[in-house]
C-alpha cells in the first residue's frame, strides 16, 4: 500500500463516527473533482419531518455550520435495505464528507458518519456499516447516552425508576404516565409541550420534579437536540 493511501485510511478511520467498517480507496483520474460513494445497510429514512433532510454533504472545514454541497437521500437510493449514494464534483476546498442530517437551509444538525477526504484519491467508496438513522435512534445515541444514562441507567437502579438506556428508553417514555407530574405522560405523541420529557429538559423549574435538569443540557443541545426532540414528539414519537 503506498504511503498517501495509508495516511488517508488512517485519517478516515479516526473520523468515522459510528462504524469501523472497511474503506476502499481506488484511484481514477477526473478533472471534475472527487467523488465519494457511501454504501451500507440503512434504515430510518422515513420518520424525519420535512425540515430535516437525511443527506450526504461536503464541508470545507469540520466545524462549518453549513454544508457547501449536499444531496438529499431518498428512498430510491436504498434497495433491499442497502444504501448506495454518491456525491461527485467535490473540489479541493471540500475536506470532510458526511452522512448527516441537515436542515432545509443546509445547516448541519447531526453527523451519522464522516470521512476526511483531504488526502483521498479521486474516487472513494466508504462502507458505512449498519446504520439506523431514525430520529429516535439519533436521540438515543447523541443525547440520552451522553447526558442521561449516568443516572437513568439499567432499570433496577434508575433514578425515578426511569431507564433511558438503549433498548429500554422507548418503552419507558412513550405513552407512560409520569411518576412525578400529575396527569401527564413522559412523552405524549404529537404534543411535545405537554410531555414531561420536554418540560424537564427545557424548563428551569418543573413542579413535582425535585432534580433540576436544565443545567444538564449544553448550549449545543439547546440549539440542536432539544428542538429535534420536540420535532420527534410532534411527529408522532416514532420508534423507526
Ligand atoms: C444527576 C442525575 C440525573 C441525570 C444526569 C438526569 N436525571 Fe432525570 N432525574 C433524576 C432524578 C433524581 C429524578 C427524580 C426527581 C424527583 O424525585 O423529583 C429525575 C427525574 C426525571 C424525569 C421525571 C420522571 C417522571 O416519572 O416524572 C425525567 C423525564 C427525566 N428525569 C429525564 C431525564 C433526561 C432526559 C436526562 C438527560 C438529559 C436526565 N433525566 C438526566 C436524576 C438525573
Amino acid at each position: 500500500m503506498n504511503k498517501s493511501i495509508y495516511t488517508f485510511l488512517l485519517a478516515a478511520c479516526c473520523l468515522t463516527a459510528c462504524d469501523d467498517g472497511p474503506i476502499y480507496p481506488e484511484t481514477t483520474t477526473s478533472a471534475e473533482g472527487k467523488t465519494v460513494v457511501m454504501e451500507g445497510q440503512f434504515t430510518g429514512l422515513n420518520g424525519w419531518p420535512g425540515n430535516y433532510r437525511v443527506s450526504i454533504a461536503g464541508f470545507e472545514n469540520a466545524d462549518d455550520e453549513y454544508a457547501t454541497v449536499s444531496k438529499v437521500i431518498t428512498a430510491s437510493d436504498i434497495k433491499d435495505g442497502k444504501l448506495s449514494v454518491e456525491l461527485s464534483g467535490l473540489q479541493g476546498n471540500i475536506t470532510v464528507v458526511r452522512l448527516c442530517i441537515l436542515d432545509r437551509l443546509r445547516r448541519h444538525v447531526v453527523t451519522i458518519n464522516e470521512a476526511d477526504i483531504s488526502k483521498s484519491p479521486e474516487v472513494i467508496t466508504i462502507d458505512i456499516g449498519n446504520v439506523d438513522a431514525s430520529m429516535y435512534n439519533i436521540i438515543q445515541q447523541q443525547f440520552f447516552d451522553k447526558r442521561c444514562t449516568s443516572c437513568h441507567r439499567d432499570s433496577r437502579e434508575a433514578f425515578a425508576g426511569l431507564d433511558l438506556t438503549d433498548g429500554n428508553s422507548y418503552q419507558a417514555l412513550v405513552g407512560v404516565p409520569s411518576k412525578r407530574v400529575a396527569d401527564k405522560l413522559l412523552v405524549e405523541p404529537n404534543n411535545a409541550s405537554e410531555s414531561v420529557l420536554h418540560k424537564v429538559i427545557n424548563e428551569e423549574f418543573v413542579e413535582g420534579v425535585a432534580m433540576k435538569h436544565y443545567d444538564i443540557t449544553q448550549k449545543e443541545d439547546r440549539q440542536i437536540m432539544l428542538p429535534l426532540i420536540d420535532a420527534w414528539i410532534n411527529n408522532g414519537a416514532r420508534e423507526d
